[in-house]
């Protein structure tokens, strides 16, 4: 049915019309949701518009869709397009922090509850999830990202489709957009939109992985991204978007290009528009994000033969597949329900949801003489630029957040402790020394991003004032929002300056102190970690901010978060991850510095905290590994199993993680990789049994053929708490 009519409109449609459905113009301003070109309602009306994005309102969007279905020739709807990147209106901790949860139904969740708001307010189409591996803190994109590992993030790409995208039928299910495919993340030195280079062995195994999950749970589209893959920008590799995604993974839904990714190529040195445009055309890029190279040259280049009329139509066929499988045809305003809006759109039960979610994406990175969770009787000294900042809240990307409207950290405080708070706070600094702040980038979204006209010196006086009267200092301390996320990155990976000369005072006072640490990038926090009793990493929480904190800090939630990217000792180490190859020198376990092998003079290998960690406020123990059989055999399976016990005294949730290592191959391998993990709830002194299932396609890897393939062998299997403290165990793959 779908075919037919599709059949049916593309034999009616002109050349220009089909160019039209190409086209993806932003609206504008995505603060007010207002056009800024004028000529954009004519464009629509003149076919040459085929999706919309930047918009925001769903009244706006209802008039925008009015246009293009009652004004233009072929009354094709509209796409909406927006970045929802972690919630809407309701909005969910950064994705980076949404991934150390390591619980998939919980990120399902914020993703479906992100589309059930966007789609209330007539967006039909979100440019979500961002599955790029990332291992250099540097790079600010790092906090749209699900971390290092191929793995996890595979899992949470799956899980963030299924949520928006359900069975796409119902009007609250959207189309999902992968981004930004492929290596955005690999970016050299960690300076945004840089070259990136590597192997086809290294791209396959450990960055195309979560591209591939997200394509194979269904993903609708698919977003280039900015960078080169092997020397050819990736919005025109033929090999990238015909090859791998649609031949070797039988990609079905269109390929967008990020914003302005075709005349980027330009730049590049690829040649001019008309050049560029046709090269991203042949290589399967099927709309045209922002460029115009689509609307203003294929026509020429058609009649050039530089491009085919079938290139045209199948690229057209999908975006008008997508509005078909959307229902738009059937009801354009299937998504522009006001009232539906009204009642769905931050609503109570989503905020609670959020609240939820955020508590479990923080990760405890220490806690010295358990002195978390706090006792609700003492005085707090809140202090720091966190301390009662609605705006920096949310983190990089949330287009729809009401900056008025989320819970600070005092709110929250104050909303836990009732009419017995006894809170103190202090500025203590702003984020930045002036000096620096003057060429930093300042949140364009977040007008209420405020600096105190003080000295640093006076803030740091009236801090220490309220420490004195304190007797315990949470110190709400770090990155605001803009320092992480597009265009925001960094070479020095320390808390700012004038932060830590505020930490440094207060340590001074001989307080205890909790620092609540808010960041979208792990940080390299040597100085904190010697020298601070405890640090709870919160990440950017979101809109329930402050209840959330409150939760964890008083103990209503126990701490569950693991690290999904490792944190180093200093920015040198970078990039440092776990799942590294072991050299031929490699550093003996335990050691620093040996000469002549793989390691540093000045500081050890070992990161400060590695991948999969993150503590509670109770204790876990592992038994050593049970193995159902020490032979697996080629199309059998395998069980592991551990005694987990809550050792302490409070109920709490577990990161379980599966590792295992080749020890022999084609290629060289990974000194751990994570094959699986599991969050298991324990009460206080319970014990349960953990087992995993290995089978032979755990096992698989891309030999230097680029053939998934397992290799017969020697392994070893290990299981644990985080990625360095495991037990271990060996089998062999017959
Ligand atoms: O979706 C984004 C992308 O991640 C970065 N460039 C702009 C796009 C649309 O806003």
């Amino acid at each position: 049915k779908m075919n037919s009519f599709i059949n049916n409109l593309l034999a009616k449609m002109t050349i220009d019309e089909k160019i039209g459905q190409l086209n993806l113009p932003s609206s504008g301003d995505i603060t007010t949701g207002q056009a800024n070109s004028s000529d954009i309602a004519k464009k629509i009306k003149d076919g040459h518009v085929g999706g919309l994005f930047n918009i925001k309102g769903v009244e706006k969007i209802k008039a925008v869709q009015k246009v293009a279905v009652e004004n233009s020739r072929m009354k094709i709807p509209l796409l909406f397009g927006m970045d929802v990147i972690h919630g809407y209106n309701t909005v969910f901790p950064i994705p980076l922090g949404m991934s150390c949860t390591w619980d998939m139904d919980a990120v399902q969740k914020s993703a479906r509850v992100a589309a059930i708001e966007a789609s209330a307010s007539g967006i039909n189409w979100t440019f979500s999830p961002m599955v790029d591996i990332a291992r250099d803190p540097r790079w600010g994109r790092i906090s749209e990202g699900n971390g290092e590992d191929a793995y996890l993030g595979s899992q949470i790409a799956k899980a963030m489709v299924r949520g928006y995208q359900g069975k796409l039928q119902a009007n609250n299910e959207i189309l999902a957009c992968v981004k930004h495919y492929a290596l955005y993340g690999a970016a050299e030195g960690g300076r945004d939109y840089n070259t990136t280079d590597m192997s086809k062995v290294r791209m396959y195994n450990e960055y195309l992985p979560p591209y591939k999950a997200a394509v194979e749970a269904g993903a609708a589209s698919i977003m280039a991204s900015f960078n080169e893959v092997d020397g050819i920008p990736a919005t025109g590799s033929k090999w990238l978007m015909t090859e791998v995604l649609r031949n070797q993974w039988g990609f079905k839904g269109f390929v967008v290009t990020d914003y302005t990714g075709i005349p980027e190529m330009i730049a590049h040195g690829m040649g001019d528009l008309q050049t560029v445009s046709a090269l991203a055309l042949n290589a399967g890029v099927d709309m045209d994000m922002v460029g115009e190279g689509f609307l203003g040259t294929l026509k020429k280049s058609l009649s050039e033969k530089k491009v085919s009329i079938q290139q045209i139509d199948n690229a057209c066929r999908l975006i008008l597949q997508a509005k078909y499988k959307l229902g738009l045809f059937t009801d354009p305003y299937k998504f522009c329900d006001a009232q539906r809006a009204e009642k769905e759109v931050f609503s109570p039960e989503n905020r609670l949801i959020a609240r939820e979610i955020s508590a479990e994406s923080f990760v405890l990175l220490k806690n010295d003489n358990n002195i978390l969770p706090l006792k609700k009787t003492s005085t707090i000294g809140l202090i720091g630029p966190l301390a009662d900042n609605t705006a920096n809240m949310y983190g990089t990307w949330s287009v729809a957040a009401l900056f008025d409207r989320s819970v600070t950290v005092l709110q929250g405080l104050k909303n836990a402790l009732g009419a017995d708070a006894k809170i103190l706070t202090a500025r203590g600094s702003n984020f930045l020394a002036d000096s620096v702040l003057e060429h930093r980038y300042v949140n364009i979204h977040n007008p209420t991003y405020l600096r105190d006209s003080r000295t640093e010196a006076e803030m740091i006086k009236e801090a220490l004032k309220v420490a004195e009267k304190s007797d315990v200092v949470v110190a709400t301390i770090g990155e605001s929002s803009e320092f992480t996320g597009e265009s925001s990155s960094v070479t020095d990976i320390q808390i700012p300056e004038t932060q830590k000369n505020l930490l440094k005072a207060l340590a001074k006072t001989g307080k205890p102190i909790v620092l609540v640490l808010f960041t979208g990038r792990p940080l390299a926090l040597k100085w904190e970690n010697e020298n601070i009793p405890a640090i709870l990493n919160v990440w950017f929480p979101g809109s329930e901010a402050g209840n959330s904190i409150a939760d964890v800090l008083f103990g209503n939630v126990n701490p569950s978060g693991k690290l999904s990217t490792t944190f180093p000792q200093n920015v040198g180490q970078v990039p440092l991850y776990y799942a590294h190859k072991n050299t031929g020198r490699p550093l003996a376990e335990g050691k620093w510095f040996e000469k002549f092998r793989s390691n540093y003079l000045d500081v050890s290998n070992d990161p400060l905290f590695p991948f999969g960690y993150g503590l509670s406020y109770t204790t876990f123990s592992y038994s050593d590994i049970k193995l159902s059989s020490n032979t697996l055999t080629k199309g059998k399976s395998i069980t592991a199993s551990v005694t987990l016990t809550n050792t302490g005294k409070y109920d709490g949730k577990e990161v379980v993680q599966l590792y295992t290592r080749d020890l022999v191959g084609s290629i060289t391998r990974p000194v751990k990789e994570l094959k699986g993990f599991q969050k298991v709830s324990l009460k206080a002194g319970e014990s349960k049994q953990i087992s995993f299932t290995i089978s032979e396609n755990d096992l698989k890897f891309y030999n230097s053929d680029l053939k998934f393939v397992a290799e017969p062998g020697d392994f070893k299997l290990f299981i644990g708490t985080n990625s360095r403290d495991v037990k271990e165990a060996s089998f062999t793959l017959k």
